[in-house]
């Protein structure tokens, strides 16, 4: 197992999307094979998982939401992450097990260290060998969304009291695990926060990890 694992993770609307892609332009351009991935919904089965989590109107247990979750990452990392990193790609990835300890953790009220089993057993130990935190308050990530005018999404719409949890558990992760993770301040223009994404991976590329073959 040879390749790159670079997950980013952060509330809705701190512009993960504008940062993955800057960062898989960046390694295509310098001859890395990327595969660009996402969760809820990075496989067919998690498409369908992903309609059951965001849009289904009547109430989900937070228990079922946290199983939902964990089968799709299950059903992802066994057939597009592990086979990629297998094959020495570098997989760049829109939220990982670190959204389920935040979201259903943190927000839902369910111990976050069982969530964080859950996940780790879903994905049968995989942890990620780099994770950016793009860290913004709620009001601001809010005022981008709004701005974005999306659909309805039955997480995005819980009360401001949720998301600050959600924040504050993202950052009480990264404290963690400081040497996986990259914080960053989201409010910061984008291209500087690509620069310092890219130096970080160039870091973790120079040191070994994700050498094809
Ligand atoms: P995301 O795909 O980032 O939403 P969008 O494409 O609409 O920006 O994430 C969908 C939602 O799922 C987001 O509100 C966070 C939530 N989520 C969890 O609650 N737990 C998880 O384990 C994951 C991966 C996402």
């Amino acid at each position: 197992m040879s390749g790159l694992f670079v997950t980013f993770e952060g509330g809705d609307g701190v512009g993960k999307t504008t940062q993955a892609t800057a960062l898989e332009e960046w390694l295509q351009a310098s001859g890395r094979s990327v595969v660009r991935t996402r969760e809820p919904g990075g496989t067919e089965v998690g498409v369908l998982l992903r309609d059951i989590v965001l849009h289904h109107r009547g109430e989900v247990a937070p228990r079922a939401e946290a199983l939902l979750y964990a089968a799709d990452r299950a059903q992802h990392i066994a057939t597009v992450v592990r086979p990629a990193l297998a094959r020495g790609d570098v997989v760049i990835q829109d939220r990982y097990l670190d959204s389920s300890v935040a979201y259903q953790g943190a927000g839902r009220e369910i111990d976050p260290g069982q969530i964080r089993d859950l996940s780790l057993w879903a994905a049968d130990g995989l942890l990620p060998d780099v994770t950016v935190l793009l860290d913004l308050d709620h009001a601001a990530a809010r005022r981008r969304l709004d701005a974005d005018d999306k659909p309805f999404d039955r997480l995005e719409s819980e009360r401001s009291d949720f998301h600050d949890r959600v924040r504050q558990a993202f950052l009480d992760l990264a404290a963690a695990e400081s040497e996986r993770f990259l914080v960053v301040d989201a409010s910061l223009p984008a291209e500087d926060i690509a620069q310092t994404i890219r130096s970080r991976v160039a870091t973790a590329l120079a040191a070994g990890v994700g050498e094809p073959g």
